[in-house]
């Protein structure tokens, strides 16, 4: 016979002291939220593959501070769709380029609005992929060169942390070395430090207009077998000097997830990506799924395998939710 002094379901007991008993407490602090901008005027127009996120050209970003407002987020990552692209994807780094637009007016109607801004090449290059080519691969240390060039100009725009998205062995170096020689000694990285080659991806190509125009990314976006080399990854990235690390995706991967919160002391951070909010948005829309519940469900897990940060299209949601504690 057991003995039954010992019942986890004493803890259960009430809504109150299940509260009292939490061990994974989240803030909408902790939350950033992706907002795609487009060159132009005028547009604000709902992203058929992301139901409920827009783009706005830079003129409308009012309205995404409005909302970022409303439901007291103030962290946002900013991701360009240039009008110009070219195989070398110079409008990445124009002083007058879509994401440089985008942050001078969000700083001009919110100071407050912590920016981040994604730092890669696949929004801007005429082929899609995430550098310089050299014959059909990426040439890795000529797209150090642009991806330097671009992190800079989004500083000298005002954006206050850079997010390097391209999978290049030692972009970090070479962006802190870049934003060091300009002066831009605090300006932290956020590094995609785990970015894996991911179909979860395919919405966010449909937004952004950025899927490559012949192969994968497999070249430089890690295989999801390995498990090991993230750890690698972030090992080079924390010693280039990146400030934060992310996983990316994140409901799949959450065991890089725990184990990169346990082996490093940088804060870490987790990106829902598109492919994830678009399924439960589906799921949802078909009526198989109760989305408010699997939106807290998955949040609360990503905090649980060990994230500090979250990057996800439900931010503005999500920060309701979290205050409510739900
Ligand atoms: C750019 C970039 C991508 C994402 C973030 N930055 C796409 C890609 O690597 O193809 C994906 C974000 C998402 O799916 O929500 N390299
Ligand atoms: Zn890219």
């Amino acid at each position: 016979m057991f003995d039954q002094t010992i019942r986890p379901r004493r803890l259960r007991a009430s809504d109150n002291l299940r509260r009292l008993v939490r061990e994974t407490r989240i803030s909408p602090e902790s939350l950033i939220w992706p907002v795609f901008v487009i060159e132009g005027e005028g547009v604000y127009e709902e992203i058929p593959s992301l139901p409920g996120q827009y783009h706005y050209s830079p003129d409308q970003l009012g309205r995404m501070v409005e909302r970022a407002h409303a439901h007291g987020v103030s962290r946002v990552i900013l991701f360009g769709l240039p009008a110009h692209k070219d195989e070398r994807g110079s409008s990445a780094w124009d002083e007058n380029g879509v994401v440089q637009q985008g942050i001078r007016k969000i700083k001009a109607l919110a100071p407050e609005m912590y920016i981040v801004t994604d730092v890669c090449m696949c929004e801007y290059t005429s082929h899609g992929h995430c550098g310089i080519l050299c014959g059909h691969d990426v040439d890795n240390d000529k797209t150090l060169e642009v991806l330097a060039k671009t992190a800079v100009s989004h500083v000298r725009a005002g954006a206050d942390m850079v997010a390097p998205s391209d999978m290049m062995d030692g972009r970090v170096a070479a962006i802190r070395r870049a934003l060091d020689e300009n002066g831009f000694i605090h300006v932290p990285i956020m590094s995609y430090a785990a970015k894996y080659a991911s179909s979860f991806y395919g919405p966010f190509r449909e937004a952004a207009g950025s899927a490559p125009a012949f192969g994968d990314r497999r070249s430089y976006q890690m295989d999801p077998h390995n498990g090991r080399e993230a750890m690698r990854e972030c090992a080079l990235d924390a010693a280039e000097g990146a400030d934060i690390l992310m996983i990316k995706p994140a409901m799949p991967y959450l065991d890089l997830m725990y184990r990169c919160r346990q082996r490093f002391d940088l804060p870490v951070a987790a990106y829902q990506v598109s492919g994830e909010y678009a399924m439960i948005k589906a799921a949802a829309k078909a009526d198989l799924i109760d989305e408010y519940g699997v939106m807290c469900e998955s949040a609360v897990c990503i905090y649980r395998a060990g994230a500090d940060i979250l990057i996800t299209y439900y931010a503005p949601e999500l920060a309701d939710a979290i205050r409510k504690g739900d």
